[in-house]
């Protein structure tokens, strides 16, 4: 330990997603109060991770403001490890958090390799067993787990996966998934403050009496012939007069090229901006059914009842799909079309997809990475002394009326 007796703790992330599964560990390092909790963004978003820091008032020590628009996998990741290299020679922590499949979690932990920094990777060892699909995530949380020392994995299927790359067992930890802490965590703030998620009220309001399908979309995997496809059976799906569909574009220019020519002008389809979490959080509520390529958004939708279709050809996360909350359709615009029209039109086969059980996690992850980091770093304190409040409570009854 470099720092007196307060090992430092750098988290890095720099996506929308990476941010709203980080905040719960960022507050409750804090909270905790045994180390000292550094932020780094590489702000490989910039925008929606604003959204998200606002929301969760992280103010970061270091912005890295690495965002260009368009940017390319090479030109982006030659960034990051650039820059970040030169804040690890500043900052020299003890150790570094990353998170899942980013660029960001990769690069940041190759700097950390270069200089010997252990890294503690959360959300590790989900596998499609494709590199290619999804890409090039697949490959960046491989090359994290090779690099990491510490293995916070959310489900026993994804301890599994890295036991079978011999990563070895005392490094594991079963923890969770941190986004069901932040989903709940957020749910419980807008209990409390409804106006935090009424951004969204004048579009629910425009569908009322209709059925709401939340939609969203932007693997790089699908660029092209998938995302022309996905936007075509939305446009087919949305001739049945009892739906809405409302979608947030996600802002990569390609998405964007793809669905505006295809979806734009359709008096029941909504594309809009993206929407912060809250109010996200309370759109998915309003659903009836969610059409999806997003990862996070296959591990939320468990809490929400609601049934996902999986707009991919293959899934890092089929714990979804066997707690039957998921349904991995592919991007072929027919069998789009059609798993959509079966669910919204055969009750029983939608009631049975509601789980009112989330696979990924009990909102407790965050609280159980901080007691590991204490076992790892304060052996001589042990995690006795985590402090019980830091992680919030929960309302896990949360619905809406108007859901
Ligand atoms: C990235 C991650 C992906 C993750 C996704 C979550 C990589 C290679 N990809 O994909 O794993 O699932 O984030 O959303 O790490 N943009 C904005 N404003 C923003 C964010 C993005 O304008 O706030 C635009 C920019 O033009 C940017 C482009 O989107 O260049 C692509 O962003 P990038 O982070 O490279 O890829 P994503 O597709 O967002
Ligand atoms: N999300 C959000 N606003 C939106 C769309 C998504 O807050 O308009 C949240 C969503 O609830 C989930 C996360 O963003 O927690 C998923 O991000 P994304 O789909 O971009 O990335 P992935 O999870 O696929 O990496």
């Amino acid at each position: 330990m470099q720092h007196g007796s307060c090992p430092k703790i750098l988290v890095s992330f720099g996506t929308r997603p990476e941010a709203i599964k980080m905040f719960p560990v960022v507050h409750a390092l804090k909270a905790d109060g045994a180390f000292d909790t550094r932020v780094v963004v590489t702000a490989q978003h910039r925008e929606m991770l604003d959204q998200v820091l606002q929301m969760t008032e992280i103010v970061p020590d270091v912005d890295l403001d690495l965002m260009q628009e368009g940017q390319s996998l090479d030109a982006l990741s030659s960034r990051i490890i650039t820059r970040f290299g030169s804040v690890l020679d500043v900052e020299r922590p003890d150790r570094v958090l990353v998170h899942g499949d980013t660029l960001t979690a990769m690069m940041v932990s190759l700097a950390c390799y270069f200089r010997k920094i252990p890294v503690g990777h959360v959300e590790a060892g989900l596998r499609s067993g494709n590199i290619y699909s999804p890409w090039p995530e697949e490959l960046n949380r491989k090359v994290t787990a090779i690099i990491a020392d510490l293995h916070f994995a959310p489900t026993q299927r994804a301890r599994q996966a890295l036991l079978a790359e011999t990563i070895a067992d005392e490094n594991i930890f079963v923890t969770g998934n941190t986004v069901v802490d932040a989903l709940l965590e957020t749910r419980r703030h807008v209990i409390a403050n409804p106006a935090l998620a009424s951004a969204i009220e004048p579009l629910l309001k425009r569908f009322e009496g209709k059925r709401i399908v939340a939609v969203t979309a932007h693997r790089r995997e699908n660029f092209g012939e998938g995302l022309t496809a996905i936007a075509k059976a939305l446009a087919k799906l949305a001739q049945r007069d009892d739906i809405a569909i409302i979608f947030p574009v996600h802002p990569n220019p390609a998405v964007r090229k793809a669905m505006r020519p295809l979806l734009e002008g359709i008096h029941n389809i909504a594309l809009i901006e993206p929407l912060d979490y809250p109010n996200f959080v309370r759109m998915l509520d309003a659903s009836e059914l969610i059409l999806t390529d997003s990862g996070g958004i296959q591990e939320e939708a468990p809490s929400f009842q609601t049934p996902v279709l999986i707009m991919r050809e293959t899934t890092e996360r089929p714990e979804a799909i066997e707690a039957g909350t998921a349904r991995l359709v592919g991007t072929s615009e027919a069998a789009i079309l059609a798993a959509a029209n079966q669910l919204l039109d055969n009750k029983h086969d939608f009631e049975a997809m509601a789980s009112k059980v989330n696979p990924f996690g009990d909102g407790t992850a965050a609280q159980k990475i901080v007691g590991i980091l204490r076992e790892r770093h304060l052996p001589q304190v042990g995690s006795s002394r985590v402090r019980v409040d830091a992680t919030p409570q929960v309302n896990l009854t949360f619905r809406t009326s108007a859901a």
